[in-house]
């Protein structure tokens, strides 16, 4: 029989096309309809038995990319939500052994496209591979939950809608395939943050509903109808922290994006350029909005990516 002693796992950044947040929870939460599409910025999470051999800890972190200035708030200790889920995983199957889990970085860090979050679904699957755990789906969804609200979004990809907190998750019917471009800023943005700023706007925030424009326009792969669908009911709270986003947005509408609006909590912004239309005409789009979006001088790299594309894959 072989052993594994390396698993990498492949995982997607995700964009919201929907988030609607409610009222604050007593729990310090929101009750959100979270609409979770995944894109083709990946992460790679490697985990390998810790070579030499030791007792403790159970868990070292390094981290790698072409990210620029934003490698540098990925937390390397046991914050970082990679290694809780390594840990988890080691207390739900008892199997646990030192492991050196590496993560090389593309999607943005603290940037609203849940990178912590499905570098931590990552971890689950791959730490459950190395140790030959065999969790069930349900198990891996159930620590995936506790571990954050995006977590389990990870593990299953494509496009679905979250409720609860964003951790109950529901597939979506989304037979197109959508392109985007993805401006990533200088500066990060903390999710308790954005939430704490979206309650000082908005202290009579209403129970957040389904939109059922998107769900259409999703259903019939209509990219015009989707991007203007497209809502974040986090963008006030994210452009009051960081005005010089409304910038950044402007320029990609103005340069013809179908629609545009700041991904989750930020301060990343997304602009929908096209979809199964005629591949030149999305192409000459993404080009414009790619020139419009370096031309301001306010991001940090421009990058382009489809969606939707499936969650945590072993490799
Ligand atoms: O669940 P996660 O760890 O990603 O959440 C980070 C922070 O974002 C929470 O501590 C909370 O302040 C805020 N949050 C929220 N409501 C949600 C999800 C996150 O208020 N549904």
């Amino acid at each position: 029989m072989t052993v594994n002693t390396t698993v990498t796992v492949r995982v997607p950044a995700k964009v919201n096309l929907q988030l609607a947040v409610g009222p604050g929870r007593e729990d310090g939460f929101h009750d959100l309809v979270n609409v979770f599409h995944a894109v083709s910025l990946f992460d790679e999470v490697t985990v390998k038995d810790a070579y030499p051999r030791r007792q403790s800890p159970l868990v070292t972190l390094t981290a790698g990319g072409e990210l620029g200035s934003h490698l540098a708030r990925v937390p390397l200790d046991e914050s970082n939500l990679a290694a809780r889920a390594a840990l988890s995983v080691a207390r739900e199957s008892g199997r646990g052994r030192p492991v050196d889990i590496h993560l090389e970085k593309n999607i943005p860090v603290a940037g609203g496209m849940a990178g912590g979050s499905a570098d931590a679904a990552a971890a689950l699957v791959a730490c459950d591979r190395l140790w030959g755990c065999g969790l069930s789906r349900e198990r891996l969804l159930e620590s995936a939950a506790r571990l954050g609200s995006d977590v389990a979004f990870g593990l299953v990809g494509a496009t679905a809608v979250g409720t609860g907190r964003g951790e109950i998750l529901e597939p979506m019917s989304s037979p197109g395939r959508y392109r985007w471009v993805f401006a990533l800023s200088k500066r990060g943005l903390s999710t308790a943050d954005v939430f704490g700023e979206y309650d000082r706007l908005r202290p009579d925030a209403p129970a957040p509903r389904a939109d059922p424009a998107l769900e259409k326009a999703l259903a019939e792969g209509d990219a015009v109808a989707l991007g203007r669908s497209l809502s974040n009911d986090l963008e006030p709270a994210a452009l009051s922290l960081l005005p010089e986003l409304e910038r950044t947005l402007a320029a990609g509408r103005g340069a013809g994006a179908l629609g545009a609006l700041v991904s989750g909590s930020g301060p990343t912004c997304a602009f929908l350029v096209g979809g199964d239309e005629d591949s030149s005409v999305v192409a000459e789009r993404e080009a414009a909005v790619v020139a419009a979006l370096r031309g301001t001088g306010l991001c940090e790299q421009v990058v382009a990516a489809d969606g939707d594309v499936p969650g945590a894959t072993v490799l």
